[in-house]
């Protein structure tokens, strides 16, 4: 194992852990989670922090996580949640959002907190999530992208390089709206700020809550 899969293997899926149990992400992840229902598939579900956001209409999270280290972490976080809530399943079905093995419209909604920066090929992950959503079904998400302010997106484009093999394939210019816009999906922002103080986190604070519907 080369020493970046180990990073990613061993390390990182702890300090995701930590790092995005802070309260400032708990705005962004009521909002990606707190209106689903029915069954849900979370993108990178990691260590599972976004299960106590999701409400009682939730009654399946279908999670895709690559990294082994944070299912296993996930599982007293899954304990908890079921057993408030036994009616509650949680599974993992897969690895990867660009395939995701479940059939055509099964799904009522698909959520993403921070994941989308991350999923290297992002642009078949949003075709598999505009196959598996049923009609009326949504992409909930909360993202960090490129920031609007020149000065920030140039170091943004700066720090990319050695940026994205230290936070797991991290990229910090993605700009969401065209993204989703360009993969057919109508994009509603319901908030963007610089969620973090200071200017020396611009680079990854610039961040952006809203849904996408397939046109
Ligand atoms: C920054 S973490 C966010 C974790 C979690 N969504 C949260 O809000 O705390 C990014 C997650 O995306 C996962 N990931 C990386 N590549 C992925 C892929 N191709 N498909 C799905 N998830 C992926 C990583 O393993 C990691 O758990």
């Amino acid at each position: 194992m080369g020493l970046r899969s180990s990073w990613e293997a061993h390390v990182l899926p702890r300090i995701m852990d930590r790092s995005l149990r802070d309260p400032i992400t708990h705005p962004w992840r009521e909002f990606a989670c707190g209106q689903a229902h029915g069954e849900v598939l979370e993108l990178g579900f990691a260590a599972g922090l976004n299960l106590r956001f999701y409400p009682a209409a939730v009654h399946r999270v279908l999670a895709i996580e690559p990294a082994d280290l944070a299912w296993a972490l996930a599982e007293r976080r899954i304990d908890r949640a079921r057993s408030a809530r036994p009616a509650l399943e949680v599974a993992r079905i897969g690895l990867d959002g660009a395939r995701v093995d479940l059939p055509d419209r099964s799904v009522d909604a698909v959520v993403s907190t921070w994941t989308m920066c991350s999923i290297p090929d992002l642009t078949s992950a949003l075709a598999e999530v505009r196959r598996l959503l049923r009609p009326g079904g949504e992409l909930r998400f909360a993202e960090h992208g490129l920031s609007p302010d020149a000065d920030v997106a140039r170091r943004q484009r700066r720090y990319q390089r050695w940026w994205t093999p230290v936070a797991g394939g991290c990229h910090l210019t993605r700009d969401f709206p065209a993204l989703l816009d360009a993969a057919g999906f109508d994009v509603d922002i319901a908030h963007r700020e610089y969620a973090m103080p200071g200017n020396l986190s611009r680079p990854w604070s610039w961040m952006l809550r809203g849904t996408a519907t397939p046109r």
